[in-house]
């Protein structure tokens, strides 16, 4: 069987829909009219030029900026007005663009932090007895980061930097997870490693995980399904297969020499 049929088996119900999805803002129109299910379990990656609305779309999903237009519901309920820690109470973890670490803070640190916050306690670092130890260490397993637990974030390389970046969205246990280009910056050889890890957290774990990555070597070993952006809109949604075949697309993006 091949890996695009395993994951076809293994995809179920709808559990995030985008219904006709916008975001203007400044006179601009950044978003537009994006209407897409995405399904339990399964790997939807985001391509499309540099300014396309990649990012801008995970910001509507994850609740850090407020549609202009249409509605996104998961598992059925609302959740177009609902800010973001609501929306990562019910499950939507995101990692961003450009990394978000502390450089000055350990690898242990970070993730101990992300525990503390989830469970609303308090920040103080400096207590030592941490009820967060074995939560921390089993996270910095499944990471491939145990080694590292006592590196500084300034100390990491760009890939276990990113792997930190995903060591603290799984402190929240998301069942959806948005990944924005979780390879930018990361060197060809720590590319591999990461792919693997972005996999087991997807089969294994069974996340659902939309991705936007530019790296389509990565893509097409990873992804059910293929969506393209272009001018803020949604100009194919397919398998990788039929999109990279779609004159459209070649056209409009791949022509573009990505
Ligand atoms: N807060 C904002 N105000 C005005 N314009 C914005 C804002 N955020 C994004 N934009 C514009 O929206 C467009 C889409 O940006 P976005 O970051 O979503 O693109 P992207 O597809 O993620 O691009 P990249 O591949 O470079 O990351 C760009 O032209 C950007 O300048
Ligand atoms: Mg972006």
């Amino acid at each position: 069987m091949t890996a695009s049929g395993t994951a076809t088996a293994r995809v179920g119900a709808p559990v995030l829909r985008l219904d006709g999805l916008g975001w203007r803002v400044g006179g601009a129109t950044i978003v537009e009219g994006v209407t897409l299910d995405v399904r339990e379990g399964e790997f939807l990656a985001f391509i499309g030029p540099n300014g396309a609305g990649k990012t801008s779309l995970f910001n509507l999903i994850s609740g850090i900026v407020v549609p202009t237009a249409g509605t996104l519901a998961l598992d059925g309920a609302d959740l177009t007005g609902l800010p973001v820690h609501t929306r990562a109470r019910r499950g939507i973890g995101r990692t961003f663009q450009t990394s978000s670490l502390w450089p000055r803070m350990t690898v242990a640190e970070h993730v101990r932090l992300a525990a503390q916050a989830r469970n609303g306690g308090s920040h103080r670092l400096w207590r030592r007895a941490s009820p967060y130890t074995a939560e921390v260490d089993g996270v910095l397993e499944r990471t491939g980061l145990g080694h590292r637990a006592g590196a500084t974030a300034a100390e990491l390389s760009h890939g276990e930097k990113r792997k930190l970046e995903l060591a603290v969205l799984l402190v929240g246990e998301p069942r959806l997870m948005l990944l924005d280009e979780p390879m930018a910056g990361v060197s060809a050889e720590e590319v591999p490693a990461l792919t693997e890890l972005i996999r087991t957290l997807h089969r294994e774990e069974g996340r659902t995980v939309l991705m936007v990555e530019h790296h389509m070597d990565v893509l097409l070993g990873l992804a059910d399904r293929l969506a393209v952006m272009h001018h803020g809109r949604l100009l194919a949604l397919d398998s990788p297969d039929a999109v990279t075949a779609d004159p459209v697309v070649q056209r409009a993006y791949l022509g573009e020499g990505l």
